[in-house]
């Protein structure tokens, strides 16, 4: 079985932002007064903008439970993580994905991007890959967050195909949940010890073929 289309997740599977998200939170912890690690940033791949900052608060030891100064605080890291991504290039596409998406064009294979981040555009302007995709569902049309399958289910209406005629490509366990959840087939885009929910695993896009998409 061929897919009919390919929704792919943005932060870590087109671009590795990570690194980003990780010197924003990191900045953040430093001013409420404690180290905020890159194992600690591991927790937070995949996972909303609001629940990222709960684990952080969390690792500092820090309760707040006043919603506006959470708010304050979120808006505040997400204020320093546009100025780095701000400065993003092509360049950062990651190694073979542009390539990829090609491939699958000439194929007639929808693509799409199912991403939770609010900055998703942003991001796609800078690195230029934008028109790419015939559908764009980011953490701004959402309600719910990864695990649930709500921006893939989103990403297939919009693409006129039917869940199960969808394969994902998601480098976090939550992403991988949400797609399965949605009846999809996913690709996971890492190390295969973490991603073991998913129906294949690859390390990174280079040298793929249409054959990978196929079940
Ligand atoms: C992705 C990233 C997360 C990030 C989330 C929200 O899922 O993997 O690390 O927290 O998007 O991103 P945003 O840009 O809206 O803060
Ligand atoms: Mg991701």
């Amino acid at each position: 079985m061929r897919p009919k289309a390919c929704i792919f997740d943005l932060d870590g599977v087109i671009v590795d932002t990570a690194k980003y998200h990780y010197l924003a939170w990191k900045r953040l912890a430093k001013e409420l007064g404690f180290e905020f690690t890159e194992k600690d940033n591991e927790r937070l791949k995949g996972v909303s903008r609001m629940a990222s900052l709960e684990i952080l608060l969390s690792v500092g030891g820090i309760q707040i439970d006043d919603a506006s100064v959470k708010e304050q605080l979120a808006d505040k890291k997400n204020t320093w993580y546009v100025e780095y991504i701000s400065q993003m290039t092509k360049d950062e596409i990651l190694p073979g994905v542009e390539d990829f998406l090609k491939m699958l064009k000439e194929n007639g294979i929808k693509i799409a991007i199912g991403s939770a981040s609010k900055n998703t555009m942003t991001i796609l302007n800078r690195i230029g890959i934008k028109d790419m995709f015939d559908a764009i569902i980011d953490g701004t049309k959402i309600t719910k967050a990864k695990p649930d399958p709500e921006v893939f289910l989103k990403a297939a209406q919009e693409l006129n195909v039917r869940p199960e005629e969808c394969c994902v490509f998601e480098d976090a366990v939550a992403g991988i949940e949400a797609a399965k959840a949605a009846g999809m087939k996913v690709i996971g885009v890492g190390d295969p010890s973490i991603l073991k929910g998913a129906d294949k695993v690859i390390q990174s896009f280079v040298g793929q073929g249409i054959e990978l998409i196929e079940f």
